[in-house]
């Protein structure tokens, strides 16, 4: 039998700013889920990462099974009232619709599911962001599933050394391509690196893995807001779940995939790169500058639609370097100020509030006489050899 993990996450209200949930909130939530559960869903957790609250659910209805999104979605609402009433800042932040209708992709929140052959032990990983985009999960699933220097498993373990299958979204034009490793590795990489654009959505094992052959390991949440939206609402901090161990990346190994603080977009008003932090539950609230942009990890082992853990995965001094070099790259960053490329370029301002500002420049503008050569040069395309 099939078992489900539905992941469905959204920024319902945060306090101060967007530092953190508030616990009444998350409280309301968990009550909703609790009693409106049974018989749809066998077992759930409710966590929050900044002022993400998170829900992740076990069932067997497969993935976009109308009644487990109307359980979050409905959640979420509840939680949303208590928010008010508190005078939370944004409440009800990612939900963009009134009523629902029928599946809770593209009203908001984000949704990271898959359904698959769950093993006799059954350990996964739920990885949630705050203060960035889908894109940011890019470079860590690639180093998990791709990457030999940082999941030796692809060179020593027989089962992992055909590799895996990436499917991967253009965000912008709606369109989806699904590549190998290590055959078109470079491929990937090719549109990966532009993770405002296109995002890893799924990864599967090869027909060729001994103990699971074509399922589905990895999940990302591609929600992009601003595209829903069509104005800056808040980024869509992502969430994905990775399973691990027996023929896939052991747990040390897709962790590892954060000892490297990466430069991510979000932050700020969601305007600016940072370094992606790991932290503790302890840590999971956004302080300076809003951020520095953050991921949480919990482990979870999973039987008989029953859950065991969570462990907070970054909870450890082996990753104080990782912080301490997320630290250092925060300083060196913020004395750019408004400058890029600590500021995002033109090109993923267009959902911000920064184009009004502009716009009330534009009549002042007056054109500037370029002499004619300049002209030519600047339209012509060099043709290199
Ligand atoms: P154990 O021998 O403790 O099960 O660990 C195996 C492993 O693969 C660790 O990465
Ligand atoms: P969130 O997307 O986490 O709500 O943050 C918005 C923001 O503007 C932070 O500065
Ligand atoms: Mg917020
Ligand atoms: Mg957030």
């Amino acid at each position: 039998m099939k078992t489900t993990i539905s992941h469905i996450k959204a920024d319902i209200g945060s306090l101060p700013g967007h530092t953190t949930v508030y616990e009444p909130v998350v409280q309301e939530v968990q009550k909703y889920v609790s009693k409106h559960s049974e018989g749809l869903i066998s077992d759930f957790h409710i966590s929050h990462v900044g002022d993400d609250i998170q829900i992740t659910m076990i069932h067997n209805h497969g993935i976009d099974y109308p009644e487990v999104h109307e359980l979050a979605w409905n959640a979420f609402k509840a939680g949303t009232e208590v928010a008010k009433k508190a005078g939370l800042y944004g409440a009800g932040q990612d939900l963009l619709k009134d009523a629902f209708s029928g599946n809770i992709k593209g009203m908001g929140p984000g949704v990271a599911e898959m359904e698959i052959t769950a093993r006799k032990s059954e350990p996964f990983i739920v990885y949630m962001m705050d203060k960035t985009e889908p894109g940011a999960f890019n470079f860590p699933i690639y180093k998990m599933f791709a990457d030999p220097f940082n999941t030796p498993g692809l060179v020593i373990d027989p089962n992992m050394h055909e590799g895996f299958r990436f499917e991967i979204w253009d965000v912008v034009e709606a369109k989806k391509i699904e590549l190998s490793a290590p055959e078109n590795m470079y491929d990937i990489l090719a549109m990966i690196g532009s993770k405002g654009k296109y995002v890893i959505k799924r990864v599967y094992t090869k027909e060729t893995h001994e103990k699971l052959p074509d399922e589905n390991v990895a999940v990302i949440t591609t929600d992009k807001l601003s595209l829903i939206a069509g104005e800056y609402v808040g980024k869509d901090d992502p969430a994905a779940v990775v399973r691990i161990q027996s023929g896939l990346p052991a747990s040390g190994e897709s962790l590892e995939a954060f000892s490297h603080p990466f430069l991510v977009s979000g932050w700020m008003r969601g305007s600016f790169n940072g370094p992606l932090m790991p932290v503790g539950m302890k840590y999971a609230k956004m302080t300076r500058f809003d951020g520095p942009p953050r991921v949480v990890a919990l482990g979870f082992v999973l039987k008989e639609g029953k859950l065991a853990g969570p462990v907070d995965m970054f909870d450890d001094p082996a990753f104080d370097g990782a912080r301490k070099t997320a630290v250092d790259v925060v300083d060196y960053l913020r004395r750019m100020g408004p400058f890029e490329p600590h500021r995002l370029p033109d090109s993923e301002m267009e959902y911000t509030t920064l184009p009004k500002v502009l716009a009330s420049l534009s009549s002042r503008f007056e054109p500037i006489d370029v002499p004619k050569k300049a002209k030519k040069l600047a339209s012509s395309t060099r043709d290199y050899d």
